[in-house]
């Protein structure tokens, strides 16, 4: 008993000394995230700004979001908000991928880590990038519209000259058309660029461009879904929605229904809500000096970027069904 008790007294004192005195721990800061998206316009932003939400919630972490409404402008200064309110970290979708450098200029000088997310913020020193092959998103584009038609004349639209993977969708797309224009059995008869990817511009150029060539066109690369939609009201307006082969991007809603309908050929199926939530974690993982694990880099004309690159997948009415509604991603009506 004696030996019991002397072996106790000890014990409480070693514990004791190896104790700072007042030894209360203090709650963990909580992280600060902040996140900076180009628009709530496509379907798939909405989908990624609520996937960012619902993960930092199951994280315990503050998520501090802005939107700034495809005006580069407004993203330059809701990120100085965001930076001077005491964020850890910025998650950055530039609306313009050169003057955005400024912004990554400004969270570094605040000592911040930037993780571009989607869209390359080029001439900058960000941390990670976390996005798609965006090349192998334009050239699955243009593999499936040239396997289906490998002559006639094509309509090639780009999206935004503002956004780094417009240029990259188109050069993709480019790659599997181009060797079949140089054949002479492909011509692009219209080649143009979308601004801010509006559906009424999509529109109004392929109006143009069934105009100009007697309703003569066989394919059109519509750079994602939403600018898809404007392409096939054109076609509806001269009754060749259906007639036309049409690409897209994102699997929105509405495009589904236009692919079990018949008059969108396909869409690329990019999984955002996984891209939003490697984002949050790899935000997590940078703040506490924990290694993200990229696996690939991307040059941004300034360095190789570190990258984790999600696989895009094409989908159409031959696998809508497995792909995109029996695991729930979508909702057809
Ligand atoms: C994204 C696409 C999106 C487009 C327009 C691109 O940068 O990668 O998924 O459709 O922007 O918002």
């Amino acid at each position: 008993m004696k030996r019991l008790c002397i072996g106790l007294i000890t014990l409480i004192a070693v514990v004791s000394l190896s104790m700072p005195v007042n030894a209360v721990q203090k709650p963990a800061k909580k992280i600060k995230i902040g996140v900076s998206l180009p628009t709530q316009r496509d379907e798939r932003w909405v989908r990624d700004a609520q996937k960012m939400k619902d993960v930092a919630k199951a994280e315990g972490i503050d998520l501090k979001m802005q939107v700034c409404d495809n005006d580069a402008s407004k993203q330059m200064s809701q990120c100085e908000n965001l930076i001077a309110s005491g964020i850890d970290i910025l998650i950055l979708a530039p609306h313009d991928a050169t003057s955005a450098a400024a912004i990554v200029d400004n969270a570094k000088a605040a000592g911040l880590k930037v993780i571009s997310y989607d869209r390359l913020v080029l001439d900058s020193d960000v941390d990670l990038y976390v996005s798609f092959d965006n090349y192998e998103v334009g050239r699955l584009m243009g593999e499936y519209l040239v396997k289906r038609v490998p002559k006639g004349n094509y309509v090639v639209f780009a999206g935004a000259p503002t956004d780094n993977n417009a240029k990259l969708y188109r050069e993709g797309a480019l790659s599997e058309i181009k060797p079949l224009v140089d054949k002479g059995d492909i011509k692009i008869v219209s080649d143009q660029w979308i601004t801010d990817w509006q559906p009424t511009i999509a529109m109004n150029l392929t109006q143009n461009a069934l105009t100009a060539n007697n309703n003569k066109i066989d394919a059109i690369v519509a750079p994602n879904d939403n600018t898809a939609g404007g392409v096939i009201q054109a076609l509806e307006q001269v009754g060749l929605s259906g007639k036309v082969l049409v690409t897209g991007q994102d699997a929105e809603d509405t495009a589904v229904d236009r692919i079990l309908k018949g008059t969108q050929s396909m869409t690329v199926f990019k999984n955002t809500k996984e891209q939003a939530e490697d984002a949050i974690h790899a935000a997590i993982k940078m703040i506490n000096g924990e290694d993200v694990g990229a696996t690939s880099k991307v040059n941004n004309r300034k360095k190789d970027v570190p990258s984790i690159l999600l696989k895009p997948i094409v989908v159409d009415k031959s696998n809508v069904d497995e792909v995109l509604i029996k695991s729930g991603f979508v909702k057809v009506k």
